[in-house]
């Protein structure tokens, strides 16, 4: 495999005897979830998509990508949550997080409908008025206030460009296949639709339409990314922890959670990873946070941050511990230049490439973290392309799914999430929450 778990930089917080004792939970969280059995059964379709995919949407998912690369200049994908993070992920990933600055033959890529401001959609409103626009709208249930409000301005501007004709050309819907407001909306309206797969969450979406129509508008080999992950889904059968690195990661982040390490920081020293990094804290914090119990799952880019947070993942509270993530090759080096007048004393540095400076700083860091009282666990990445990331997509992915068995919670459910919506709306005037407004009045009142 191209992706490897080092674990040696854990073993002075862990004992042999450790493994041993949590293998049968690894073993029945296995069982659990090849059978079907474990709790969210019905969300189990993301396990064998990189090959049981509907190969016919497939084709259609590229053919509609070469006609958006052909006629827009951006493309607007709305969504929130799961239905944007991927996507978002491995465009930043693979292309840059400059993605739209940078010159290149595919339309810039713009993600609205993820936040409540309008600031945000002002701004995009305004880069949009002289460009050719297509829009994805990505919703599984339909009714997500924020890409739903968001739709409903970008639908209108479509239409006020092209007419009401022209913006059926523009505007691609992924959602459920037969039921909801968006799928009834698109096929009266005559938009080409794609299917967010009923036993797939969004979280877990992104090798689905949901991720791979906007990942290949951006021109992204959307085959090599499916194949990496199916190569993954071969590769973690066993459940064995000495022979499977997904598992054996599951079970180590486990087992420093028994021990208080209550916080896990995954840790990356490319600022590509960022967006990657913000997609695993969505798949892990709405997966585990639950039942008063999870992993907190936070995350850095270093060396910048070690600038920041670096303070306190040294010498703060005890309760974390890292994952670092080391991509061996990006693909691209620099060499330090040289300064005949030397000003800042760095000249033992010159000639060398930017890429040991960065290893260097990382291996550092880790000896100084673990000294710190932190366990690191070190994930090494062996290049940066479609298929190794389709691998580590995958295994984030099922690594997740064993660890929320291990920690006993549905791992693939979300009841927290209504909260915040049923006070938004009761405080906003929703028909049917009338008493809830009048009571939650009070409270802000008092
Ligand atoms: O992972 C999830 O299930 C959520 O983050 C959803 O993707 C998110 O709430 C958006 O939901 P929907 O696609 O129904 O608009």
């Amino acid at each position: 495999m191209a992706i490897k778990l080092i674990d040696k930089y854990v073993s002075t917080f862990i004992n042999a005897h450790e493994y041993d004792r949590i293998q049968p939970q690894v073993t029945l969280a296995d069982s659990m979830l090849r059978s079907k059995t474990g709790p969210g059964a019905d969300f189990l379709g993301w396990i064998n998509l990189p090959e049981n995919y509907d190969k016919e949407e497939f084709a259609r998912i590229q053919a509609c990508s070469a006609k958006i690369r052909k006629t827009c200049d951006v493309l607007v994908v709305i969504g929130i949550g799961g239905s944007y993070l991927g996507a978002r992920a491995v465009i930043e990933y693979l292309k840059s997080p400059l993605y739209n600055t940078l010159k290149k033959d595919t339309p810039d890529i713009y993600f609205a409908g993820n936040c409540i401001s309008a600031d945000a959609l002002n701004e995009l409103l305004a880069i949009c008025e002289d460009k050719d626009v297509c829009v994805n709208v990505i919703s599984k249930s339909g009714t997500t206030t924020e890409p739903a409000i968001a739709f409903r301005v970008f639908r209108a501007l479509l239409e006020k460009k092209y007419g009401k004709e022209g913006s059926k050309e523009r505007i691609f819907v992924t959602t459920d296949k037969a039921r909801g407001t968006l799928k009834n909306f698109a096929t009266q309206e005559g938009y080409e639709t794609f299917v967010v797969p009923d036993d797939v969450g969004g979280r877990f979406s992104v090798l689905s339409a949901v991720g791979l129509l906007p990942i290949a508008c951006a021109g992204i080999d959307i085959v090599k990314l499916m194949e990496g992950a199916a190569a993954a889904s071969h590769a973690y059968t066993n459940p064995d922890l000495s022979k499977n690195d997904c598992y054996r990661y599951a079970a180590i982040r486990n087992i420093l959670y028994r021990k208080g390490k209550t916080m896990e920081v995954l840790a990356s020293y490319e600022p590509f990873s960022a967006m990657f990094n913000e997609w695993w804290k969505q798949l892990y914090g709405e997966s585990e946070g639950k039942d008063l119990k999870g992993i907190y799952p936070a995350s850095v880019i270093y060396s910048t941050d070690l600038h920041s947070l670096g303070q306190f993942v040294q010498d703060g509270s005890r309760t974390m511990f890292e994952t670092v993530i080391d991509v061996l090759d990006t693909k691209s080096s620099f060499e330090i230049p040289n300064d005949p007048a030397n000003i800042d004393g760095l000249n033992f540095l010159s000639g060398m490439d930017l890429n040991l400076v960065k290893k260097t700083a990382m291996q550092g860091t880790i000896l100084a973290h673990v000294d710190g009282g932190v366990p690191n666990l070190l994930i090494e990445v062996s290049e940066k392309s479609e298929f190794v990331l389709g691998e580590l997509l995958y295994f984030f992915e099922l690594s997740c799914a064993i660890s929320g068995y291990l920690l006993s919670v549905n791992p693939f459910d979300q009841p927290g999430v209504e909260a915040y919506k049923k006070n938004m709306f009761a405080l906003l005037g929703k028909p049917g929450y009338e008493e809830m407004r009048k009571e939650l009045e009070e409270r802000l009142k008092n």
